[in-house]
């Protein structure tokens, strides 16, 4: 992987100035809710990136407001391994955008589709980095919920060491809030990598980025996802139902250690996977330097299922499986 500066390719945009601020210099990704743009700050003449509100989504009730709350969010969590927020503002068009720091590398999921899969040293380092970031989110009370290589910002630092940067806290929660149905972020995210209790809309709280930092490590020494199929709504049952298959069924010579702490993060009850970031990061520590013998750890509910916990997570098994198909049965109350 050589180091990357950012290749932004030409866009509409492109000359336009933000607040007499922030030159438009081209165009760098196109999510569901926002585009993101490689800008030069006129005032400091640094590179910025500009993270625009995408017109189609400012027409949708409560995303007008998820631009300003990504900033807060991303503000609330300084970290060497988190992205730096530097400013927000609106255009004259009325669209919310927020500034950046510009991070030269490229993202993870671009890596990995260029790569297939990457040595499993690498991946241990990069997902340690991430793990690093995301511990500090949560001390300062912050759930990501979008925890994915599409999010995760690397390149090659002096002497080739790999720095990650975690990006995109547009999904992100402070844990004191209440989760709502209607909450314009919850439904929105990628299935591949989220956590049954994210899925249904439950309470979500660090596990659930363990959950998807587990699958993100599956992912990285297999090259592979743990449910891979074109149909999305089998994609969905798995990840509510089905244990993720030990990566050494798809890949020969897996160390039985990094099996153990990729099944220990993904197991399907948050109370069976690592309680807190730092206890992964721990487990991933002590493989890194060889210091302790990683086990897969003993369930504290068995067998490993998901199993609602309130009366909407209930409701929404039962709206899956009316959606989907009777596989999605709705367990009995605990
Ligand atoms: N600060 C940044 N520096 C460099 N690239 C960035 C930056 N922020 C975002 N990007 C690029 O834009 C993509 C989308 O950004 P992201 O914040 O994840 O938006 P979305 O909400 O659309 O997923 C990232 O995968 C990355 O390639
Ligand atoms: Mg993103």
């Amino acid at each position: 992987m050589a180091t990357r500066v950012l290749t932004a390719s030409p866009s509409q945009l492109s000359g336009a100035i933000l607040d007499g601020r922030y030159k438009i210099e081209g165009f760098l990704s196109h999510g569901a809710t926002a585009r993101v743009y490689l800008a030069s700050d006129l005032a400091t003449e640094r590179a910025v990136v500009v993270k625009l509100l995408s017109p189609e989504a400012a027409e949708k009730p409560g995303f007008r407001a998820l631009v300003a709350r990504e900033a807060t969010v991303t503000r609330r969590v300084r970290h060497p391994n988190v992205v730096t927020v530097l400013d927000e503002g609106v255009t004259s068009g009325g669209l919310p955008y927020l500034v950046m720091e510009a991070l030269p590398g490229e993202p993870l999921d671009k890596l990995l589709a260029r790569k297939g899969r990457v040595k499993l040293d690498q991946a241990l380092k990069i997902v340690r980095e991430a793990a690093d970031a995301l511990a500090a989110a949560h001390a300062a009370g912050v759930v990501h919920r979008d925890v994915k290589p599409g999010n995760l910002q690397v390149r090659r630092g002096p002497g080739s060491e790999l720095a990650v940067k975690l990006l995109d806290f547009g999904m992100a929660k402070l844990s004191s809030e209440e989760t709502h149905r209607d909450d314009a972020s919850t439904v929105l995210g990628t299935i591949e990598y989220m956590a049954p209790e994210q899925i249904v809309v439950e309470m979500v709280d660090a596990r659930a980025d363990v959950y998807a930092l587990g699958v993100v490590l599956f992912r990285l020494v297999t090259g592979h996802l743990p449910f891979e199929t074109d149909a999305g709504p089998m994609v969905l049952r798995h990840q509510l139902f089905s244990p993720i298959p030990p990566p050494s069924w798809l890949v020969e010579g897996i160390d039985p250690q990094v099996e153990a702490l990729i099944l220990n993060a993904t197991r399907k009850h948050p109370d069976n996977r690592y309680p807190t970031m730092n206890a992964f990061a721990e487990d991933l520590d002590a493989i890194l330097a060889r210091s302790a013998r990683v086990e897969t750890r003993p369930l504290s509910r068995a067998p490993d299922m998901y199993v609602p916990t309130t009366e909407r997570g209930r409701e929404a098994l039962r709206v899956l499986s009316q959606k989907f198909g009777p596989y999605a049965s709705v367990p009995p109350p605990s």
